[in-house]
């Protein structure tokens, strides 16, 4: 058995639920294989929007940017997987690059938020990625690992569903991406840690997404390239038309 794919945008600080509800009139993309999954990110405060408006013909699901790992408390500004839960939201991206770099969000609090969206039914989508300094010291391989095993070192038996989504830190929002070759290399290296942790048919059926400047021009053969299964969005999600080029370009199952 092969992995979901997976056509994934990451809003980022942007779209409030007026722009969220526009987004979802417009946004019209080519029917898929079965087995698809789209999936939005957008600001906690337009999830309710969004799930609300979502077009019942698509294949689409909502999930928030980021979870706190208690169910509730004094931690001002901060959301609970519960209440993600709670608002019809499914699945939570844990630890962008964004977070772990402007907001200083370490392996272990990974791991820790990791477990709390388990706790909650949501399906996290753990990224992960090297930054330019640490691919140039030929560290992939080891930033990669430590980043895995510390999201997953809760999960006892790898029953839970969740994906993977290795975005270069060096690609995020430069322009710059990454070849299919790198993608599929890094991804294969990630397939590899999961196999070892839970079994090669286990790790065949995680998703492993590549992010980082993947636009309507280029998601093609990023799609076609071994080992990569779909892809995490970040500018070109935020336009209807270019986030429905990029569905269209997943190539039909083999
Ligand atoms: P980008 O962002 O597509 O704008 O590079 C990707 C991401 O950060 O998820």
């Amino acid at each position: 058995m092969t992995a979901r794919r997976v056509i994934a945008g990451n809003w980022k600080m942007h779209k409030g639920p007026s722009e969220t509800r526009a987004f979802l009139h417009a946004f019209d993309p080519p029917p898929s294989d079965d087995g698809v999954l789209l999936l939005l990110f957008p600001s906690a405060l337009s999830v309710h929007a969004a799930v609300a408006e979502r077009p019942s013909r698509l294949p689409l699901a909502i999930g928030v940017q980021n979870v706190h790992w208690e169910d509730a408390g004094a931690f001002t500004g901060e959301i609970s997987a519960a209440m993600v839960a709670d608002a019809g939201a499914t699945h939570a991206l844990v630890g962008h690059s964004e977070r772990r770099h402007l907001f200083g969000e370490t392996d272990e609090e990974v791991g820790r938020k990791v477990e709390a969206a388990f706790g909650h039914g949501l399906e996290p989508v753990i990224c992960v990625g090297e930054t330019l300094e640490e691919r140039r010291e030929g560290r992939l391989e080891e930033v990669l690992f430590r980043q895995v095993d510390a999201a997953l070192a809760g999960m006892k038996d790898g029953a839970s569903d969740f994906m993977v989504a290795y975005e270069p830190v060096w690609a995020i929002g430069t322009g710059e991406t990454a070849t299919p070759d790198d993608a599929s290399d890094a991804h294969a290296l990630l397939r590899r840690r999961i196999a070892d942790r839970f079994g090669p048919e286990r790790a065949q059926r995680v998703p492993l997404l590549y992010g980082g400047s993947v636009k309507p021009h280029n998601a093609g053969e990023l799609l076609a390239a071994s080992d990569v299964d779909g892809v995490l969005v970040g500018g070109a999600s935020l336009d209807p038309g270019d986030f429905a080029a990029i569905a269209g370009a997943l190539p039909p199952h083999a």
